[in-house]
């Protein structure tokens, strides 16, 4: 008898779990929305204000930032793994709902990464397409502290969500060559377009349409080293909610007058990043119904 409802009870379990798709995203719950209010020339990220930023760590210690698109899977740049592909599976950790690097709290979790998913067109050269995907070993579990945040559909949904304010997040060092932080940090950055960010005195023509600029023109705000692969995330008035934007990718130096902080354009990947977790979500959920099957049966013969 009591077997019997422990497998009734794993079945309805494993349901649930192939029910839960994402419908919410990109809300903060512990931070009210942007208002007025204006790293390198950042401050302190509020306690709970980036639920979607993870530490992507290797050996325990912060190498990259990422952004949580799912329960499943986080959005990084290529750069931050395509050198270290071979300890990738047993070395790299992500870490979520952290806030200070040296202390994580009762809110952090911890999983390993099952998949790697690099962008097959990925250019060392000229950093086109750096973004990857990495398949958690196990769920995260929403919380205050851990959200997904949403993604742009297209071009034309990206022009559409017409975005008020727009940030980055990281541990990375607050000057060029600098240390990592220890405490999560912000800046309000400004999208800029790609005309200008072309222009000769400014990156002269490097920047391709995957690619999206970002900063202030005087370079007063910008991402550095150890911010790579963390969101360059927008605020939409009309959602009154949160899309990544960006993915940290590269710059000159950093907060330098007009090399602003250069970040892989996710509206440019709408289509990847459906069809990279498609297919691992469907062989998921293919092992999911054939486990229910397995413990319903068990579940009948056991009646
Ligand atoms: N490539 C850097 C990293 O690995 C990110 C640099 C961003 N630079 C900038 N000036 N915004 O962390």
């Amino acid at each position: 008898m009591e077997l019997k409802a422990l497998v009734l009870l794993l079945s309805a379990l494993c349901l649930s779990d192939l029910t839960s798709t994402q419908d919410s995203c990109g809300k903060r719950l512990l931070v009210a929305a942007p208002g007025a209010f204006r790293i390198v020339g950042g401050r302190e990220a509020p306690e709970g204000a980036w639920p979607w930023q993870v530490s992507i760590q290797i050996q325990s210690r912060h190498h990259c930032g990422g952004t949580i698109l799912s329960n499943l899977w986080v959005l990084t740049a290529t750069h931050c793994c395509h050198k270290y592909l071979r300890i990738i599976k047993s070395h790299f950790r992500v870490v979520a709902g952290l806030n200070v690097l040296s202390g994580p709290g009762d809110q952090t979790q911890i999983r390993s990464v099952r998949e790697v998913k690099m962008h097959k067109d990925y250019n060392g050269i000229t950093s086109d397409n750096d973004v990857t995907l990495l398949l958690l070993s196990s769920p995260l579990n929403f919380t205050d502290h851990v959200q997904p945040v949403c993604t742009p559909h297209n071009l034309a949904h990206e022009f559409i969500l017409n975005f008020s304010h727009c940030f980055i997040s990281g541990w990375g060092s607050p000057s060029y060559g600098g240390r990592l932080m220890n405490r999560l940090q912000e800046a309000e950055v400004e999208l800029i377009d790609r005309t200008k960010c072309n222009l000769i005195t400014w990156y002269n023509g490097i920047i391709t349409e995957n690619m999206i600029c970002a900063g202030l023109e005087s370079g007063a705000a910008d991402s550095c080293q150890g911010d790579s692969g963390g969101p360059l995330q927008c605020y939409s008035e009309d959602e009154d909610r949160f899309y990544v934007v960006g993915v940290t990718s590269f710059g000159h130096e950093c907060g330098l007058p007009h090399k602003p902080g250069v970040y892989a354009r996710t509206s440019r990947f709408a289509g990847w990043l459906k069809a990279s977790q498609g297919a691992s979500v469907s062989a998921a959920r293919r092992l999911n119904t054939r486990l229910i099957s397995a413990l319903l049966s068990a579940a009948l013969t056991l009646l």
